[in-house]
């Protein structure tokens, strides 16, 4: 048996201010659970630590928003998420939180440490400022235009839609988030990370482990291609750790900043609660120790760049191995959104719903590599036709033959077929494919590995025919129980990483008084079923969901969409007034669109070549999100012909399309009720 190493695995500290929902679980609490059910049934040496992210302006927020505190919004929504991870069998050794004094003592004394060594830059530097609520619109409390990608809604620290790490000072047009004004610019003193000095140790680090994700490494490269430079790690803001410094009054740090270090803090209360205090030391410390940090795609930079950066200078810590990051899972075609309200919240759904089939579809669809999809109908097909009637089928079948035939006791095996050994060798093979996978990480891969192996032996059960060689020869028809219940004894142990829940209840049905989580994945193939024992009683280890539960859930869908549609209309106020000679001087024109086409690199933008008549025009649109390119070229629209020129991913745009400011459901290019000549003036 091969020696046990030690493992830590954190998973992204969720902002504790909305509840979670199917995304954050694609994106890293499914991915990472399965890694470490998977290690612990390899008796690694293994913890597995998240918590609530319970600072930054995400939260101040949300309190202003449900019109509470702060405090009440952390409080409560660290305990409802608490509660829908565990629900859900994402097994955290901890779940701690950002508010507890042991992790305001951790950060700080990180900041202590690098301020000590003279690693920060002390500056004053400008910053937005809010004069109508007088105060410093550090990250969140601002919005405006990404400078990267263009889209709308930018918040100051982030944009969403490209990942981009924003300075709020980039942002276009930005527009204070409580008022709605656009703030002036204002100095400020900060303590700066030097993040500009790690690039080179920065570049090493991301490229010394060949087994990072791709869509990792390009955004990093990305990054490194921009050259970093330093980050402002305090704010002038009242909710948060305190920077530790006497002077400084009214300043916490960045949330980013003592967010990563949650890992450590975390790691370290659950040393204290068992007793352990120097427990976490050989997690963070000890180069023997593998780390391993999954989050979802928007958290990339802080993980991969940031945190790695700040470990190094700080000294004395281990650096992720690996950051498997994945993409986003968007709901049924649109994106999952805690602001948009377009989401499917795991509350709502642990009670409806079985969790393993939930886990199952969520495994078979994870943003491995790129985006993906959540479909109530494609959930429902998964459950009824591959959990209910592939797997659930094998077992079944399986199960009440031996009750049937053999009164419910294992039958005996004797000489083995060459379809028998067939199966048989399949069934040794499973093990050692479904580890490799899910040990690249590749969990949708591991999946199908296995339910493609129970096909086989829904298709070995159909060709061996038991219930005619149960009266032409015994030995056969005994062999192929044997040997099926054999194989559901290990698809069961193999399964349980993604389906926890029923693997446990199949072993126990299958006549195990053992508990599964007790196996150890090394054994697996030497795993056998006892002839002569007694099965337990059976039960029905998937039911197949309703049209009528999918369809209800969709509806719910389209009304939740609908509603935010008319909250979004009623929250834009009309802008002031402008005189009939100001509105004269924008040149509205009829154009056809001649070409359009994606920009390679760009999520967001297209390029158009449209006719207005006189001339033809090369427009850059931020509408690849929503529009197909190729629907549109023949189709007439309307441009602002006397737009200054801009240039937009190294292309010009001579002119901008008119459109609803919405997405998806919301969005519309303005279009005309006929053809007409293109070039005419609109007025
Ligand atoms: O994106 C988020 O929800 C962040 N709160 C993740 C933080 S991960 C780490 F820094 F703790
Ligand atoms: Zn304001």
């Amino acid at each position: 048996m091969t020696k046990s190493s030690r493992h830590i695995v954190t998973a992204a500290l969720p902002y504790a201010n909305g509840p979670i929902h199917l995304g954050h679980m694609a994106g890293a609490y499914l991915p990472s659970d399965i890694y470490v059910r998977y290690n612990r049934l390899k008796k690694e040496d293994i913890i597995f630590i998240s918590g609530s992210d319970e600072h930054g302006v995400a939260i101040t927020i949300a309190a202003l928003k449900e019109k509470t505190t702060p405090k009440a919004i952390v409080d409560n929504y660290h305990e409802r998420n608490k509660k829908a991870f565990s629900k859900f069998g994402i097994s955290f050794d901890i779940y701690s939180r950002t508010s507890n004094p042991i992790h305001h003592k951790t950060s700080q004394d990180f900041f202590l440490e690098l301020y000590k060594k003279g690693i920060l830059v002390e500056k004053n530097d400008k910053q937005l400022y809010c004069k109508n609520d007088k105060m410093f619109l550090s990250d969140r409390y601002v919005e405006g235009t990404c400078p990267k990608c263009k889209s709308e809604g930018a918040k100051g620290d982030q944009c969403e839609n490209c990942g981009s790490w924003l300075n709020p000072l980039e942002l276009i047009l930005p527009k204070c988030k409580l008022c709605g004004n656009n703030p002036i610019i204002k100095s400020t003193k900060h303590y700066y990370f030097p993040l500009g000095k790690y690039q080179s140790e920065l570049e090493k680090y991301a490229h010394s482990n060949k087994n990072w994700k791709s869509n990792v490494l390009n955004y990093c490269e990305g990054w490194f291609k921009e050259k970093l430079s330093d980050r402002a790690v305090t704010r002038d803001l009242t909710w948060g750790v305190k920077v530790p410094i006497d002077e400084e009054v009214g300043k916490v740090l960045y949330v980013w900043f003592e967010a990563v270090l949650g890992y450590i803090s975390a790691t370290k209360e659950f040393g204290e609660l068992k007793n352990d205090s120097s427990l976490w030391k050989k997690y963070w410390q000890d180069p023997s120790t593998t780390y391993t940090a999954f989050i979802g795609k928007d958290n990339i930079v802080f993980h991969a760049i940031v945190f790695p950066a700040m470990l190094i200078a700080h000294g004395n810590y281990l650096l992720p191995k690996n950051i498997p990051a994945n993409e986003f899972l968007n709901l049924e075609g649109g994106k999952f959104s805690k602001s948009r309200h377009n989401a499917i919240y795991v509350e709502d759904v642990i009670e409806k719903y079985s969790i393993d089939a939930l886990r199952y579809t969520l495994t078979s669809i994870l943003p491995e590599n790129k985006d993906s999809d959540f479909y109530w109908k494609d959930f429902q097909a998964r459950t009824n036709n591959e959990l209910a009637d592939i797997y659930g089928n094998f077992i079944n079948r399986t199960t009440t033959f031996i009750q049937k035939n053999f009164n419910g006791i294992i039958p005996s095996i004797g000489k083995l077929s060459s379809s028998d050994i067939e199966f048989q060798t399949s069934m040794m093979k499973l093990p050692k494919k479904v580890g490799n996978h899910i040990e690249q990480f590749h969990f949708r891969d591991a999946n199908n590995e296995i339910i493609d192996f129970v096909r086989i032996g829904n298709k070995y059960f159909n060709d061996s025919a038991p219930w005619k060689s149960i009266s032409t020869d015994k030995e056969k028809c005994q062999n192929t129980l044997h040997l099926c219940l054999n194989a559901i004894k290990i698809i069961a142990v193999v399964f349980s990483p993604i389906l926890p829940n029923s693997s446990a209840k199949i072993w126990k049905m299958i006549g195990n008084s053992t508990n599964i989580e007790n196996e150890n994945w090394e054994n697996i193939c030497n795993l056998k079923v006892e002839e002569g024992k007694k099965l337990n009683e059976i039960q029905i280890p998937f039911s197949k969901i309703e049209d009528e539960m999918i369809e209800k859930e969709i509806q719910n869908l389209e009304k939740q969409n609908t509603e935010v549609v008319n909250n979004t209309v009623e929250l834009m106020a009309i802008k002031p007034t402008i005189t009939l000679e100001e509105f004269q001087k924008i040149d509205l024109r009829v154009a056809t669109v001649l070409s359009c086409e994606p920009i390679p690199k760009s999520k967001k933008l297209v390029k158009l070549e449209v006719s207005i008549g006189i001339e033809k025009r090369q427009v850059i649109a931020g509408i690849a999100q929503e529009v197909d390119p190729a629907s549109i070229i023949g189709k007439q629209v309307v441009i602002i012909a006397n737009l200054q020129p801009v240039t937009l991913m190294g292309l010009e745009s001579q002119g901008m399309v008119l459109a609803t400011s919405g997405s998806n459901d919301t969005f519309a290019l303005l279009s005309l009720s006929k053809d007409v000549p293109a070039g005419l003036h609109i007025k």
